[in-house]
């Protein structure tokens, strides 16, 4: 293996004298559906207004995946453009990992479909459910099994078609979500360290500050179930705003402590994109300037498990990130979950 040399942060991964093997994202890649729903659209469906969205979340638009465009679909578009971008073909994937709360059925696995779809024949796969937070979950994971030399190529989606379980009569959530899918290829290069933390936490004792209650085994779909609404996605939004942000900040300091880097030598920060405030808040406790923060939330809304994935993948091909920039990814989510990943690119 080719050594790396000397690197101006601590490597978290390099402990006890033992040197892992690191783990790189070769390639990254996205896919949006087409259909674009404006906020003026959304004005015609409930009481809303184009100016209470954009000021209290900053979203002017959002995507909408087609009737027959089920969460795979959508994965695999993703999927295929990462692999094009890291060089790596479909004979090549050990490893398949979708992070999604909303997958084409409870199951098999979206990661099984992917598999089929992009002919991925000697790879395994499953599905990873961290809610907005599951890319970050899944970079871990899928890291573990580069450094323990498990697996050579993994590949990790987030893909969701929340627009599937978005109840479009509640204002309180249905102006928020979009649908989508973003992917990355892992692999040991040794160009550089990769992926150098990731500080994952939950609390489960806020789990219905968002959740979908129907549909599991806790309340199985039936007329009465359906009726109540509970197969939609329910939020309080200003209690989970609040969380998120002190969880969001929490996590980048602990992963930065972990590198003994300061924020200050951040390139580029990725936060989840659910609401442009709570993206300022972060920064703004980080004391970082808003420049060093990739936004998109205005085009995509929140796509949940998609949204940092898809910001990854739009800063890589417009050149906002480049080969040796140190990256800050946020996360928080359901569960509740977060979590903090420092990523030398
Ligand atoms: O991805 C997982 C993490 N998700 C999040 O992090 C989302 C976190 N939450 C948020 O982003 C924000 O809390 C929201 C955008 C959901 C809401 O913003 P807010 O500033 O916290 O507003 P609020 O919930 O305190 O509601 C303020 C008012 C309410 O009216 P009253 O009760 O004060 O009369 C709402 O009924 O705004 C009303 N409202 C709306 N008005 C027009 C709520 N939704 C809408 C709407 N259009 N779409």
């Amino acid at each position: 293996m080719t050594e790396l040399p000397p690197a101006p942060f601590r490597n978290p991964r390099a402990r006890h004298g033992f040197r892992a093997r690191t783990c790189s994202i070769a390639g990254v890649g996205s896919y949006v559906p087409s259909r674009v729903l404006t906020n003026a659209e959304l004005e015609k469906i409930v009481d809303t207004t184009d100016e209470w969205i954009t000021t209290r979340t900053g979203i002017r638009e959002r995507r909408m995946a087609a009737e027959n465009e089920a969460t795979s679909d959508m994965a695999a578009k993703a999927a295929i453009q990462a692999m094009q971008s890291a060089g790596v073909t479909a004979d090549a994937i050990d490893l398949i990992i979708v992070a999604t709360i909303t997958p084409d059925m409870l199951f098999p696995s979206v990661a099984c479909l992917v598999q089929h779809k992009i002919g991925a024949r000697k790879a395994a796969a499953f599905d990873l459910e961290a809610a907005c937070s599951g890319f970050i979950y899944a970079l871990e994971v899928g890291q573990q099994f580069i450094m323990s030399h498990t697996y050579d190529t993994v590949l990790v989606i987030g893909a969701e078609k929340l627009s599937s379980i978005i109840d479009w009569t509640d204002r309180n959530t249905c102006v928020l979500f979009g649908d989508g899918a973003g992917a990355a290829i892992l692999q040991n290069r040794p160009h550089s360290h990769g992926l150098l933390t990731a500080c994952m936490g939950s609390d489960g004792s806020k789990a219905d500050l968002l959740c979908m209650p129907g549909g599991g085994s806790r309340i199985p779909a039936s007329p009465d179930s359906v009726s109540s609404r509970l197969h939609y996605l329910r939020m309080d939004g200003r209690e989970t705003y609040k969380n998120a942000v002190v969880a969001m900040y929490t996590a980048a300091q602990e992963a930065l402590r972990r590198c003994e880097l300061t924020v200050d030598r951040i390139d580029c920060i990725i936060p989840h994109q659910a609401n442009r405030r709570i993206i300022e808040a972060v920064a703004e406790r980080l004391a970082t300037p808003m420049d060093k923060v990739y936004v998109n939330v205005d085009r995509y809304g929140n796509t949940s498990a998609a949204s940092v994935a898809i910001a990854l993948d739009e800063a890589v091909r417009s050149g906002r990130i480049r080969r040796g920039d140190l990256l800050l990814l946020l996360v928080f989510g359901a569960g509740l979950t977060w979590g903090a990943a420092v990523i030398e690119w």
